[in-house]
């Protein structure tokens, strides 16, 4: 039996990914921001456990890793995420806005790594995924779109996983980023090319199929590999 940690699992992709791993047999810890109001992730069958974790939050991060300190951990998945504004110079950016998105995009992925390394070491699956985007690549986005704090935060997080990946190496723990596609969720909006079903079942047959050699990379949700 396999343990995935997720966080930002109460909607949206995040919930996707809930779904799918307890339907494979997986025990889920499912952590989200409001575990009073955990809505759909409440009513999902599987071995999920429910527990409340704002990633902002350094000591909550750290008393969960605690609380669970008896718990190995096979896959991490950093997936909350926020947008923030869409500005651009022109229109005049919130920079507060801006800080946030930093704090959630690309400072908290790591600190959930850090609080939950021992609990990765001990597991047998040794792997940690962080969700980015396609908007973080310089080579490949497009500059039509400003979103100043999502696009600077992804490209922050994929640094600091590409330096973990280096980090943990040593201690056989593979780091994958991940672009899960264009998506139909909040974030995503309806117009999305694909729907959340789509993606996770492409995330979980790439995270399935990857290891140390794929470690410090970010790939789509299809397998393609992204150009930073
Ligand atoms: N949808 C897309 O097209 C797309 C494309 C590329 C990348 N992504 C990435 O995929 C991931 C999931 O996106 P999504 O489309 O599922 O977005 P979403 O529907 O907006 O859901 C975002 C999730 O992140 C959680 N979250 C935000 N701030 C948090 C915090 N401080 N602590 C804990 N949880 C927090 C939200 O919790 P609350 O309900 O409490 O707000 C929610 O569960 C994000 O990292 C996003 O950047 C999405």
């Amino acid at each position: 039996m396999s343990t995935v940690l997720i966080t930002g699992a109460n909607r949206g992709i995040g919930l996707e990914l809930t779904r799918q791993y307890a339907d494979a047999g997986w025990t889920v810890i499912a952590t989200c921001r409001k575990p009073i109001a955990p809505g759909e992730l409440a009513t999902l069958p599987g071995d999920i456990q429910v527990h409340g974790l704002d990633v902002t939050d350094h000591r909550q991060v750290a008393r969960l890793a605690d609380e669970l300190s008896a718990t190995a951990i096979d896959l991490l998945i950093n997936n909350a995420g926020v947008y923030g504004e869409r500005n651009s110079a022109h229109q005049g950016i919130d920079y507060t806005d801006w800080e946030q998105a930093f704090r959630v995009n690309a400072m908290a992925p790591v600190k959930v790594v850090e609080c939950f390394l021992p609990h990765l070491r001990a597991g047998s699956g040794k792997m940690i995924a962080t969700v980015s985007s396609v908007l973080a690549s310089i080579a490949e986005s497009s500059p039509n779109s400003a979103s100043y704090a999502y696009r600077t935060s992804k490209c922050a997080v994929n640094m600091a996983m590409h330096v973990l990946a280096g980090e943990l190496r040593p201690d056989g723990i593979a780091v994958i980023l991940l672009h899960p596609g264009w998506v139909r969720t909040d974030m995503g909006g309806a117009d999305a090319a694909i729907d959340a079903r789509t993606s996770v079942s492409g995330i979980r047959k790439l995270l399935d199929g990857a290891g140390l050699a794929e470690s410090g990379r970010l790939f789509a949700y299809d397998g393609r590999e992204i150009p930073w």
